[in-house]
């Protein structure tokens, strides 16, 4: 089943739990949270406080998407603030078996996320252990960059290896999803939608949600009830 996952990197962050209600009213069901450290990627962006007030402002899972160097220092403080699945980027774990188990050991739900010149099959040794397995569609930064179509491939390349191994694994898909985009994704086997500027960019959230899941689920073959 496909889902719609709110990015708030491009909601007001003076009102997060308005938007954050707006978004789950149009249909969203886990909440995306970008955390950025100003080395592995040039922004800033928030931490476990942060996450910590989110957590009591919805009752849905927070999908954390660390874009952090030195991930394990961080992932303790993660849990005890309420984070429910934890991302960590392959090139800024030197150690990722490790950190993955750190993420499990945690109660918390592992995934690995690749930026767009990161080829998918780097993770198959490890991808049985996964939750889910983000493809970045932009260069990690920046909420409304344009999508870079060769992710489409590399969804392809990944729900292949799912299907001929047999896993579970989810399939996420964060950067430039949009109106014009999100078909093709899903098409492509992407079931975890994030979108930040197409959802908040224009103070429509709920609305904006509504279509965008309206959109992947006629691409999916689903029914709206679904
Ligand atoms: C970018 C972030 C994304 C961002 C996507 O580094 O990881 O989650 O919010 O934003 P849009 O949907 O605006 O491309
Ligand atoms: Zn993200």
């Amino acid at each position: 089943m496909v889902e719609l996952l709110p990015s708030i990197l491009s909601a007001d962050f003076a009102n997060l739990a308005r938007d954050v209600a707006a978004a789950e009213r149009g249909g969203g069901t886990v909440i995306h949270v970008d955390v950025m450290d100003g080395h592995f990627v040039p922004n800033i962006t928030l931490g476990p406080p942060v996450v910590k007030s989110l957590r009591k402002a919805t009752s849905l899972p927070l999908d954390c998407h660390l874009m952090i160097e030195n991930a394990n220092e961080f992932i303790p403080a993660f849990a005890e603030a309420g984070a429910n699945w934890i991302g960590v980027h392959y090139e800024a774990c030197p150690h990722l078996h490790r950190t993955l188990e750190m993420i499990i050991d945690h109660g918390m739900k592992p995934g690995v996320v690749l930026n767009p010149a990161t080829r998918v099959q780097v993770l198959y040794d490890i991808l049985p252990m996964l939750h889910h397995v983000l493809i970045m569609s932009v260069n990690p930064g920046f909420g409304g960059q344009k999508f870079i179509p060769f992710a489409l491939d590399k969804i392809r390349r990944l729900a292949k290896i799912r299907a001929e191994e047999g896993l579970a694994f989810r399939i996420e898909v964060d950067g430039g999803v949009a109106h014009d985009t999100i078909a093709q994704v899903v098409q492509a086997g992407a079931d975890l939608l994030v979108a930040g500027n197409a959802v908040f960019g224009d103070g429509k959230a709920e609305e904006n949600a509504r279509e965008l899941l309206k959109a992947a689920r006629a691409a999916a073959g689903e029914s709206a009830a679904a």
